[in-house]
């Protein structure tokens, strides 16, 4: 591990049981990029104000610009591996790309904070963005997701999640840095309850109840868990941060899950989508897929802290 890179953001932070995710566009004009730019240099005090109102609530927040945000913001010099999201589809199956500049993962272990970090957010960027999307996510349980299972498991841990989701020397002018991407999952809950136990375990490659990974003999090769556990040309395994949350409106029918996942390169995030939506071998696709639908896909570049504050005065 590089010991000598900036302070990261958040991201290797503990997962809280709160969060709220705010996706915005950039509105036209120079006047919104310099409103954007200025408050670089202001998120983390914001955030510092209102965390130490309840000093145990574990208040963060990550900051994430899309690859034409970063261009029309801070031009060059520019992180390597920042593009724009890459669609993945099959048969029926589709990983959208959907607009989005700027994505904030606000988490804490009380809404209240989150909700107030995002209030004040929101006023200091006022009509400089478009929010697109805001979802309020909840812990549910003992961790699992809003489909019964455990969700987070085989995420990377201490020094691990750091080499698996912060840039190093590989861009040494975005050290401390890391890639996130995002995508809101909607479930079918009637056909996903109508799935015997046995059966969803299958799809998940775990046990339910106990959150046991299936024996290899017995795990099907397009459970979920067998087609996002990727190897590099090594064979060894690569891993990424994920720090899922269920959401939704049971009155509405709505059941949700937001994915986000956070890595070193967008790379191994990319090739679990193209596992999960087109299938290894192509056809071979995640079961999941067949009782969740995503909705929205977006990329981001997380910058440094230290970078963070820089950007302000670029
Ligand atoms: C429909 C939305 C999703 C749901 C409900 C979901 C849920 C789960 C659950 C329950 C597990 C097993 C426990 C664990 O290790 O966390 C899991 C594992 C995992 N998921 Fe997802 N997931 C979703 C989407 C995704 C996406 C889009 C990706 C990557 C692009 C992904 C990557 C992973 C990885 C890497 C693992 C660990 C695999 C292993 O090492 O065994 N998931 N997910």
């Amino acid at each position: 591990m590089n010991t000598d890179i900036l302070e990261p953001q958040a991201v290797c932070s503990p997962i809280t049981s709160s969060a709220i995710f705010i996706v915005a566009t950039l509105n036209a004009g120079t006047e919104a990029a310099q409103t954007v730019k200025d408050w670089c240099g202001d998120v983390a005090g914001l955030v510092r104000s209102v965390g130490k109102r309840v000093p145990t609530g574990n208040l963060t927040c990550i900051c994430g610009f899309s690859s034409n945000a970063w261009d029309r913001l801070f031009g060059h010099p520019r992180p390597a591996s920042l593009h724009g999201f890459r669609e993945f589809g099959g048969e029926g199956r589709h990983a959208p790309a959907t607009p989005g500049d700027l994505l904030l993962h606000i988490r804490a272990d009380q809404m209240d904070l989150c909700f107030e970090l995002a209030t004040q957010i929101m006023a200091v960027l006022g009509d400089a963005v478009t929010v697109v999307d805001e979802v309020q996510g909840f812990r549910y349980f003992d961790m699992r997701s809003i489909i019964g299972f455990v969700d987070g498991t085989e995420n990377p841990v201490g020094r691990k999640a750091v080499n698996f989701t912060i840039v190093g020397d590989e861009d040494p002018g975005f050290s401390g840095g890391s890639y996130v991407l995002v995508q809101k999952y909607l479930h079918n809950m009637t056909a996903w309850n109508g799935l015997s136990v046995e059966a969803q375990e299958r799809v998940i490659g775990r046990t339910k109840l106990s959150d046991i990974e299936l024996d290899d003999a017995v795990k099907p090769s397009n459970s979920h868990s067998a087609l996002t556990t990727i190897t590099n040309a090594d064979g060894e395994e690569v891993k990424i941060l994920r720090d899922n949350m269920p959401f939704g409106r049971p009155g509405a029918g709505e059941f949700g899950t937001f994915f986000i996942g956070y890595a070193r390169s967008p790379e191994p995030i990319e090739q679990m989508l193209e596992n999960m939506f087109v299938g290894k071998p192509p056809g071979n696709y995640d079961k999941l897929l067949d009782f969740s639908t995503a909705v929205t896909g977006s990329l981001y570049f997380v910058p440094s802290a230290d970078l963070l504050e820089e950007l302000a005065d670029r």
